[in-house]
């Protein structure tokens, strides 16, 4: 059973002190960070690339990197997320490219990997890849800025998910992204989640290791 994994969001963190914000994340004592790399194209937002990764780890930065790619054409930038440091690269099923071969390529350059789904997107959408991933991540908003209102019309899909997760054997971490915060952690939790991104709530709380402790000391999914 998958025990809870906070994973603070760079994005809400100071971009004029990225390695700073990072290490906030290390010192409260969350195992890994969310990175949210956004095209101004899948996404109306742009944010950073694998140099900022890259750039991270010569910091010293050891956390598990969670890359989470919103781009329309992925699997043109997984050897340069892989090579810059990721530990786990994510790719949306909406956009038209090979997702099954892009995963492939993600484990043969040594990462784990993962699919996304934007709030329009159903679960069977993704179910003929889900013997080939290593997390599952359903997005409580829609993509593309962090702040916006939790989703809680997610937790269905979170539930099925969880549910086949269940009943067919799978390992892979449930992941969920957008509007989490200490209250809306529990209905996640509730309907089957294991792994957390919190961006705004993260950086605003006014104790961040009691907020990692908090979201770690639920139970084991
Ligand atoms: C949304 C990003 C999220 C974002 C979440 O496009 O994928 O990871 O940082 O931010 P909060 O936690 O502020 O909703
Ligand atoms: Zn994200």
């Amino acid at each position: 059973m998958p025990a809870p994994i906070p994973a603070p969001s760079l994005l809400a963190g100071d971009h004029a002190h990225l390695a700073a914000s990072a290490q906030a994340v290390a010192a409260a004592g969350a195992p890994w960070l969310h990175l949210d790399i956004m095209d101004g194209h899948f996404v109306p937002n742009l944010t950073f690339g694998p140099e900022t990764l890259a750039a991270l780890r010569r910091a010293g930065l050891k956390l598990f990197f969670d890359t989470h790619l919103m781009l329309s054409e992925p699997h043109r930038y997984i050897e340069a997320f892989a090579k810059a440091g990721a530990d786990l690269i994510s790719i949306h099923i909406e956009p038209a490219y090979d997702h099954a071969a892009t995963l492939a390529r993600i484990r043969a350059l040594g990462c784990q990997c993962g699919i996304v789904l934007n709030p329009a997107t159903p679960a069977t959408a993704v179910e003929h890849l889900l013997g080939a991933v290593d997390l599952v991540l359903v997005m409580t908003v829609q993509p593309g800025f962090g702040g916006q209102s939790f989703r809680a019309d997610m937790m269905p899909k979170v539930a099925q998910l969880d549910q086949w997760r269940r009943e067919r054997g799978y390992a892979w971490h449930l992941e969920v992204d957008g509007g989490v915060d200490l209250r809306t952690v529990r209905d996640c939790h509730a309907a089957g989640a294991d792994t957390f991104v919190a961006g705004t709530s993260f950086f605003k709380a006014v104790d961040r290791a009691a907020f990692v402790r908090e979201i770690q000391g639920l139970a084991p999914r």
